[in-house]
């Protein structure tokens, strides 16, 4: 059983949206279906790239919450994953997952002391760009007779968190170095707002900016004799040119595995090859007057952020706008009408908060369902 079960009056229980071997048009919707064969290009593809360039694949499970996804990137040759909570990483070491890097820093005693517990059972990093944090991190192991690697996250142009300051990164560094149940590891240098740069030459002219900034911090460090073992960073958008840059060692990219709106308007050299693999089921629940249609999927089933989710393979539809628990669609006068109860796919705009409100994901090949993945890390946000 993957989906929360709901017990209602005389013991009735909510169905799984699907089964096994129903075609992909009687999936109950509003529904995250995922086309397994695009889904396993993305990831050879991203694997690939980084084995041809001598990097290691981090994926963030922030994209999808979900331990099935986790479980074949690392199949294919992943190190390990990327959470970017605390919380979010149980359902990954429930499901055997014990290379996990904590992508962001981890700040308060209840959320330390479950980093501690998790530190003893499965090899893990987390990044810090405070000393008082640091303080308090060494502290939580020592409590739990733990010990994590630690890396100091550098702001490389984001203006997010991160030190920048040359004294900051060498005292974190010395301090990791020198506290019980802590252990240097090197730095994480992510730069979110590359990802999204459309224009592929200036995308590339900035990821590569961020990268001369991690390798200045890179080479202050080990002129000073400290090791910095790993340069962790990169995403979807600014893997292309971050494999090959000879400063990163890890690329911590999530949205390749499924693309969507945002992605998909970013300009690509085709060195780099996603489709989209995930798409939101949805029915047409009225079609009220002539050029509009109203669909089951709103924003408790998607995101708009990023925008409105587009409707795919079906020219002339165009979703205008989201309710809670409806989707308004315009349909122009010579498009195909959509009708009662038809299912059509839509393309999210953003994967990540997308996942982040379903509990099943549910997969399927030519058109027929095959699996149904539990997204068992959905709500974890602590
Ligand atoms: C720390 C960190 N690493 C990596 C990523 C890359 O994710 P994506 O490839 O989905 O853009 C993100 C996305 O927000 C992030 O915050």
């Amino acid at each position: 059983m993957t989906t929360r079960q709901s017990h209602l009056s005389n013991s009735l229980t909510l169905p799984e949206p699907a089964q096994p071997g129903q075609p992909l048009a009687q999936v109950d919707t509003p529904s995250l279906v995922l086309d397994l064969d695009v889904f396993e290009a993305n990831l050879a593809a991203m694997q690939h790239w980084a084995d041809r360039h001598g990097v290691a694949l981090r994926p963030h499970a922030k994209a999808h919450k979900c331990p099935e996804v986790a479980r074949r990137q690392i199949a294919l040759g992943a190190r390990g994953i990327c959470c970017q909570k605390v919380s979010e990483a149980l359902p990954f070491l429930e499901a055997g997952i014990r290379d996990i890097h904590i992508s962001n820093e981890v700040v308060g005693p209840a959320k330390l002391a479950l980093l501690a517990q998790i530190a003893a059972q499965a090899d893990v990093s987390v990044c810090v760009d405070n000393m008082d944090n640091l303080q308090a991190l060494a502290a939580a192991m020592a409590q739990a007779g733990a010990r994590i690697t630690v890396l100091v996250e550098v702001d490389v142009g984001q203006g997010r968190c991160g030190v920048t300051d040359d004294h900051d990164v060498l005292a974190l560094a010395r301090a990791a170095e020198a506290a019980q149940g802590l252990r240097f590891g090197g730095l994480q240098a992510y730069h979110g707002t590359v990802q999204h740069i459309r224009d592929h030459a200036e995308r590339a002219a900035r990821s590569a900016q961020a990268a001369a900034r991690a390798a200045g911090y890179a080479s202050l460090l080990r002129a000073h004799g400290i090791t910095c073992e790993r340069i962790t960073g990169s995403g979807t958008g600014s893997a292309e040119f971050d494999a090959p840059s000879g400063v990163y060692t890890e690329l911590q990219p999530g949205s390749y595995a499924f693309m969507d709106g945002d992605y998909g308007a970013n300009e690509w050299s085709g060195q780099q090859v996603f489709g989209n693999s995930l798409f939101l089921l949805s029915t047409v629940m009225s079609c009220p007057a002539p050029g509009r249609a109203v669909l089951d999927a709103g924003l408790k089933s998607t995101t708009v952020e990023c925008g409105p989710p587009r409707l795919h393979g079906r020219p002339g539809l165009t979703y205008l706008a989201a309710n809670d628990e409806h989707g308004i669609v315009s349909v122009e006068a010579q498009a195909e009408a959509p009708a009662l109860g038809e299912v059509l796919a839509l393309v999210v705009s953003h994967v990540d908060p997308t996942f982040n409100l379903h509990d099943t994901l549910v997969t399927y090949r030519d058109g027929v369902v095959a699996e149904l993945w539990p997204i068992a890390a959905r709500g974890l946000s602590r």
